[in-house]
């Protein structure tokens, strides 16, 4: 190896090494498809105009965004989401790491990166109304809670709340926590998110599949960890990744079947 090549190597180790010191850029899965486009220079050009255009969306101050090139032989389609509790300046700098890392992978017609902090993704034909998909998965640390019993059922419990708030907030996203035990000072932390681009039934379908991968995956004891999908993302840690003021306040959702009609309540009232 010639001496430009390791000056090189030296710069991109030291960039991998940066992005990941600042934690939401910590990459947790990624993926790519087996086919390549068929014609390079044309994909080329549309996925270039789809990252463009979802730049910006998040220069405006967008979360979410969507971007298409319909036209010539290879279209592309392209899909970027921020966590709500990062500043948009933070938002931008995680799609910047995912758009320079999904460059580096072979000219697949598709590819998808997921960090803590955002994901990326982009297919060669429409995929924004996927909700759950193959590929999802859940994970955690080694770490077990102290009170795993306590932990569990804590946790357990935020999890099914924000599967169920969720897909009701307007945004689909909600951040949450709760008391681990009665006497406790200690908290979990959770989040939510589903896409945008899906209706409410499929934020509520993605989110019951991740929530019961995390259950499945045997993560309820460990103090950190996370599930995705195609169409939404649940994250917990026993130390808090968002601020007091960002927490969603869940339980106008959580009321159980449709609140009551007006006219109902007024012969309701009527008649005792
Ligand atoms: C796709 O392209 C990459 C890089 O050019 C090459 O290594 C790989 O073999 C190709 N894959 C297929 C399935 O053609
Ligand atoms: C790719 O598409 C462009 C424009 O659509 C065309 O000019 C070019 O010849 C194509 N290249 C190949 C290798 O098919
Ligand atoms: C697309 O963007 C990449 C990376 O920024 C650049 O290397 C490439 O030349 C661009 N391609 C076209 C067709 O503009
Ligand atoms: C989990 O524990 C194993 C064995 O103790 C260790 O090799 C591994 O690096 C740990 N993983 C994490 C994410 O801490
Ligand atoms: C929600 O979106 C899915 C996928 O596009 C669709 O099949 C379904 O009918 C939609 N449901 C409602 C209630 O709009
Ligand atoms: C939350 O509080 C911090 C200061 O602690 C402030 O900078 C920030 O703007 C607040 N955010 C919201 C959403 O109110």
């Amino acid at each position: 190896m010639n001496i430009e090549k390791l000056i090189i190597l030296a710069i991109i180790l030291a960039i991998l090494t940066l992005g990941e010191s600042k934690p939401e850029i910590v990459l947790i899965n990624k993926g790519f498809s087996q086919y390549n486009v068929t014609n390079l220079s044309d994909f080329d050009d549309n996925l270039n105009a789809t990252f463009a255009q979802l730049r910006d969306e998040l220069n405006g101050g967008k979360y979410f965004a969507t971007a298409e090139q319909p036209r010539g032989s290879n279209s592309a389609y392209a899909m970027v989401q921020c966590r709500k509790y990062l500043s948009s300046a933070d938002c931008i700098a995680c799609f910047t790491a995912a758009e320079s890392l999904i460059r580096k992978f072979p000219p697949a017609n598709g590819a998808r990166l997921m960090y803590l902090g955002c994901f990326l993704r982009y297919e060669s034909s429409k995929f924004f109304d996927q909700s759950t998909q193959e590929g999802r998965v859940a994970s955690c640390g080694n770490q077990t809670a102290s009170d795993a019993t306590a932990f569990e059922i804590a946790l357990s419990g935020l999890l099914a709340d924000l599967q169920v708030a969720t897909p009701k907030i307007n945004g689909f996203f909600a951040a949450n926590k709760r008391a681990i035990g009665e006497s406790s000072s200690l908290e979990v932390y959770a989040i939510a998110q589903c896409v945008e681009s899906i209706n409410e039934s499929g934020c509520r379908e993605c989110l019951q599949v991740a929530n019961g991968n995390v259950k499945t995956t045997r993560c309820l004891t460990s103090t950190a960890g996370w599930a995705l999908d195609v169409g939404c993302f649940l994250r917990y840690s026993s130390t808090p990744f968002f601020a007091d003021n960002q927490t969603t306040d869940i339980t106008p959702f959580l009321k159980t079947g449709k609140p009551p009609n007006s006219l109902f309540t007024t012969l309701y009232l009527k008649c005792t």
